[in-house]
C-alpha cells in the first residue's frame, strides 16, 4: 500500500513512555484526525511522523519508503508536511492574486516554459477553474483575509498541495 504506514510505534522520554503499539495507515486522499485529552500523546505523534522526533521503536513508512530515520527537511521533499492552525495566506492580496501565486509557484518549479501570452491565459483559467471548484468565484477579487477560516483553509491546502512543501516545524505550533 501506497501513503502513510506507521507501525508499533514507541516514543519515551527516559523512563517516561509517552507513544506505545501505534500502528497508523493514511493512504493517499484520505484524511484522519487525531483527537485525545492533553498530554495524550497527539503531538508526540505527529512530530515522530514528521521527523522533529525520532522514534525510540517502531517503523514509519511512505509511498512503502522506510523515513523513520530521515531527517525533518528530508521528509518534507518526500511529501511529508506539518501545518497549523494558524493559516498563511497572502491577507493583503485578494482570493484571486493567492491563487495566482500558487500556480506560477508550480510552475517555476516544473520549469515548464510557456510563451508569456499563452501562459498567461492558461495560468488564468486554471485559476478560474480552482475558484469554482472551492466555491469561491463570487469572493475572487476579495482579499484573503476576509475569507471564512475554512475558505482560507482551502487555498491555503491548494498552495501546499500544489507548491513546495516548505512549511514543516515552526514557532506557531500549539504543543
Ligand atoms: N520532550 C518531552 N520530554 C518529556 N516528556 C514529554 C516531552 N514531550 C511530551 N512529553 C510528555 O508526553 C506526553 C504526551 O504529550 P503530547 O504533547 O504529545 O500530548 P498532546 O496529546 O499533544 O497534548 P495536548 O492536547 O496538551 O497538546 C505528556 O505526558 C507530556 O508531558
Ligand atoms: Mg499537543
Amino acid at each position: 500500500m501506497a501513503g502513510l504506514e506507521v507501525r508499533d510505534l514507541c516514543k519515551s522520554f527516559g523512563g517516561l513512555t509517552v507513544a506505545e503499539g501505534i500502528s497508523f495507515d493514511l493512504p493517499p486522499g484520505a484524511r484522519k484526525a487525531l483527537i485525545g485529552p492533553n498530554g495524550a500523546g497527539k503531538s508526540t505523534f505527529a512530530n515522530l511522523v514528521t521527523g522533529i522526533l525520532a522514534p525510540t521503536s517502531g517503523t514509519i513508512r511512505f509511498d512503502g519508503r522506510d523515513i523513520g530515520r530521515l531527517t525533518e527537511a528530508q521528509r518534507v521533499r518526500v511529501g511529508i508536511a506539518k501545518t497549523f492552525q494558524i493559516t498563511n495566506l497572502f491577507r493583503r492580496l485578494s482570493v484571486r492574486e493567492n491563487l495566482r501565486l500558487a500556480v506560477l509557484e508550480r510552475e517555476r518549479r516544473g520549469a515548464r516554459l510557456w510563451r508569456r501570452a499563452d501562459g498567461d491565459r492558461a495560468v488564468e483559467a486554471e485559476v478560474d477553474s480552482l475558484l469554482a471548484q472551492f466555491r469561491l468565484t463570487d469572493m475572487a477579487e476579495r482579499l484573503a483575509r476576509e475569507l471564512a477560516y475554512g475558505q482560507q483553509r482551502l487555498v491555503e491546502d491548494h498552495r501546499r498541495d500544489r507548491g513546495p512543501a516548505r512549511r514543516s516545524g515552526g514557532a506557531d505550533h500549539r504543543t
